[in-house]
């Protein structure tokens, strides 16, 4: 099977906190790794190193350059003035392009559509609720067609029937050879989702493979 990320004993700092104390990693096309742990156990430290916005302090990172990457909700501006429509489609851009082709627009809209969330494109994302913003995000990263998609809590904010809607969306993603790393303080979270591989971090380091 084909790799799309292979992350060798990673080191993550902030300043002198190390964050992420030696975690290797990989994803396989098809693959799911979840990545459990409490509150400041590193999780979105190394999901922000895995996407490349934080530098490794030592380690190497191999990875597909086709890459979506989802952040922990709490991150996202919710001011920023937008319509939900106009940042799914951000997520066909690739460097080099310049205009959204017809194909972009459907894309997004297939993505929207799949999400639920199709009726929401012409409304500013500061008049949605939580779980339709995150839905938002979620299409957007789907829409760019990744071969790695990695989501930081995708779950938070979400009732139960989104999340049958999420993984019907991701095991359609592991079908076509994305391989997906998603953070969940939760295991619950993981309850009727793909079969996958877990690792739990405590303190930065895997406790549990
Ligand atoms: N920007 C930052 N500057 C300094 N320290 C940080 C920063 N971001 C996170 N940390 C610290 O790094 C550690 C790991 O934080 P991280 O956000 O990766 O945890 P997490 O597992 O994602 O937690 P949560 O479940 O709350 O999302 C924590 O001790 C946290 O306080
Ligand atoms: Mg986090």
């Amino acid at each position: 099977m084909i790799e799309r990320l292979r992350l060798t004993d990673a080191v993550i700092k902030y300043g002198d906190v190390v964050a992420v104390n030696g975690v290797s990693l990989t994803a396989r096309a098809g693959e799911i790794v979840f990545i459990t742990g409490a509150n400041g156990s590193g999780k979105s430290t190394l999901t922000k190193g895995i996407a490349g916005l934080l530098p490794l302090s030592s380690g190497t990172l191999e990875r597909s350059s086709r890459m979506s990457y989802v952040p922990q909700f709490e991150e996202a501006d919710r001011d920023f003035p937008a319509r939900a429509g106009e940042i799914v489609i951000t997520g066909t851009q690739r460097p080099g392009k310049l205009f959204y082709t017809h194909e972009d627009h459907e894309r997004a809209d297939e993505a929207m559509n799949g999400l639920g969330i199709l009726g929401l494109s012409g409304r500013e994302i500061r008049t949605l609720s939580g779980g339709q913003l995150r839905r938002v995000f979620l299409a957007r990263a789907i829409c760019g067609r990744p071969e790695l998609l990695l989501l930081d809590e995708p779950c938070a904010g979400l009732d139960a029937l989104s999340h049958e809607v999420l993984f019907g969306v991701l095991r359609k993603m592991l079908a076509g050879g994305c391989a997906v790393v998603m953070v969940t303080h939760d295991i619950s979270d993981i309850d009727g989702i793909p079969e996958g591989h877990r690792i739990t971090l405590s303190g930065g380091k895997v406790i549990r493979q």
